[in-house]
């Protein structure tokens, strides 16, 4: 089962609620949550309060995809925010045990985020612990770039280890990636501008699972 996970880095920020609307009218399973510090990534998006603000508008699963330097400081506030999973990056300054196991304590979903340069054999001994295993398709930063097929062989790596693990992409899918994920193994799809800039989103979501 496919699940589509709009990103709202790409949604009009001044209409946060008819924004929402449009993702539980396409029928969309999740919402991505992109926290950036400007830090890890050199780009600042939106933090505790905004999740916290739409956590009272909708009961979408959010999906919190955290590029800061030090998760394990912040796990709680987005826990306390609303967060129902919860993605670090396994290229930030925290150990990633110690932040799944915070994550877990707080009875949130963990996942873990690898950019493109990182190669996924270093989550595997941390595939027992995971909820959820996000493999970016973009260097994290910024919405619209194209889609690197470097991502497939993670998926599939990952997918041969983990039958049952949920695993993400993140980064310029389209309908067309949304196929190449999907034969790989991925069964999360987050998109951000192919959704929120859709004249339909409803059939943007529908094409990404087909
Ligand atoms: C990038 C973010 C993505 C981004 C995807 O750092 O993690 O979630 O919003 O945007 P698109 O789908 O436009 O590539
Ligand atoms: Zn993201």
């Amino acid at each position: 089962m496919i699940k589509i996970a709009p990103s709202l880095l790409a949604a009009d920020f001044s209409n946060l609620s008819g924004e929402l609307r449009k993702v539980s009218d396409a029928g969309a399973e999740w919402l991505h949550l992109d926290v950036m510090d400007g830090a890890f990534v050199p780009n600042i998006s939106f933090g505790v309060p905004v999740i916290s603000s739409i956590r009272k508008h909708t009961d979408l699963f959010f999906d919190v995809h955290l590029m800061i330097e030090r998760p394990l400081d912040y796990v709680e506030a987005f826990a306390n925010a609303g967060a129902d999973a919860i993605t670090f990056h396994y290229e930030s300054q925290s150990d990633p045990n110690a932040t799944i196991d915070k994550i877990h304590a707080l009875g949130k979903k963990a996942g873990i985020s690898i950019k493109p340069g990182t190669p996924a054999d270093v989550l595997f001994p941390l595939l027992p612990k995971l909820d959820l295993v996000l493999i970016m398709s973009v260097e994290p930063g910024f919405g619209g770039q194209a889609f690197l097929t470097s991502a497939l062989p993670k998926i599939k790596a990952i997918r041969e280890l983990a039958p049952n693990l949920p695993i993400s992409v993140d980064g310029g899918i389209n309908a067309r990636t949304a196929e190449l994920c999907r034969e790989a193994g991925a069964d999360v799809l987050v998109a951000g501008s192919y959704f929120f800039g859709a004249s339909d989103p409803k059939a943007a979501a529908d094409s990404l699972r087909r």
